[in-house]
């Protein structure tokens, strides 16, 4: 069975705990893993990026492994070449394929028919690789998970929100998500994330205010209003998010300790304010780090035994 890391619950709780103390131990002595040795890495991006390109370059040669960073928008999939048909030629070539692109439905197809582990670098839908950054931030500022409250405030149907649900709970967290009218999670992703907060002992939770998701919250974490791909689809995207921003007042009213997260790039003065994204709860830089770790452990993971 090749495994896959297309969305977050393709790791159970416990494959996630086991990517997790992982990450732990590659940040703490980044050179003592070579599990790619010999192998290479297609790493295609169909959007931009900082973090996901230069996070997976440097960790793929800190495994031993040959990076191979492509501008996916070049490549013959950009003109007529099927995802199937080109996930056939990158299964000849390289031992795992790390992709960038739009709808899942094309991440779905780009593992269909690949004999290596695919993994996803971001979709419209879902950026699992970020949330295991995520998690492993949450885990060295407040030294757990498990029973944490988490609230999400922004877009409610993008990719962060979505990956904040269903990794959030594998981790038995307490995710909320506090949305605008309109922008609420996908219902089918609320479902798969309910059903696995039932077996860790998390909690899924959807709802238009964002000082009921954030009363009570360890950590908050928020996104942009406008991802990649949404600039032109004619909703507006900044009145009905203001009361979501996450400032000094709204922070206030956090639990004590609470920590504050953000994927970036950020817009700042949308969807956090600079005395926030700069002030003393923010872990955005170590969250950033982090990516590092958490994809090397995840690689190490997806060619394991
Ligand atoms: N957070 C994140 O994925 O950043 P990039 O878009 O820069 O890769
Ligand atoms: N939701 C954002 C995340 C960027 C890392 C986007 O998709 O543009």
């Amino acid at each position: 069975m090749v495994r896959h890391f297309l969305r977050d619950d393709d790791l159970t709780p416990e494959d996630q705990l086991a990517v997790l103390d992982l990450a732990d131990r590659m940040k703490a002595d980044r050179l003592a893993f070579t599990p790619l040795a010999g192998k290479s890495v297609a790493t295609i991006f169909e959007k931009n990026s900082t973090r996901t390109r230069l996070s997976f370059e440097v960790g793929i040669a800190q495994l031993g492994g040959q990076p191979i960073v492509v501008d996916g928008r070049t490549m013959q999939l950009g003109r007529e070449e099927t995802i199937e048909d080109t996930s056939r030629v990158l299964s000849r070539y390289v031992d795992v394929v790390v992709w960038r692109t739009y709808a899942q439905a094309r991440m779905s197809a780009m593992a269909s028919a690949s004999r290596v582990p695919v993994v996803n670098a971001l979709t419209n839908e879902f950026h699992p690789c970020q949330v295991l950054a995520d998690l492993q931030t949450i885990r060295e500022r407040h030294g757990r998970l498990a029973g944490l409250t988490v609230a999400y405030l922004g877009d409610g149907a993008n990719n962060m929100a979505h990956s904040m649900l269903l990794g959030g709970v594998t981790a038995g967290l307490h995710v909320r998500v506090a949305h605008p009218q309109g922008f609420a999670p996908h219902e089918d992703v609320l479902a798969d994330a309910g059903k696995r907060a039932a077996d860790t002992g998390g909690s899924v939770t959807a709802l238009t205010d964002p000082r009921a998701a954030v009363a009570g919250a360890d950590v908050l974490v928020t996104d942009a209003w406008t991802s990649m791909g949404q600039e032109n689809d004619g909703k507006d995207r900044i009145s009905p998010f203001r009361p979501f921003q996450v400032n000094a007042e709204l922070l206030a009213t956090a639990n004590d300790g609470a920590i504050v997260l953000h994927c970036l790039p950020a817009h700042r003065g949308f969807e956090i304010t600079d005395e926030v994204l700069d002030g003393a709860t923010s872990a955005v830089w170590d969250e950033a780090e982090n990516r590092l770790h958490a994809q090397k452990a995840l690689l190490s993971w997806v060619i394991g035994p």
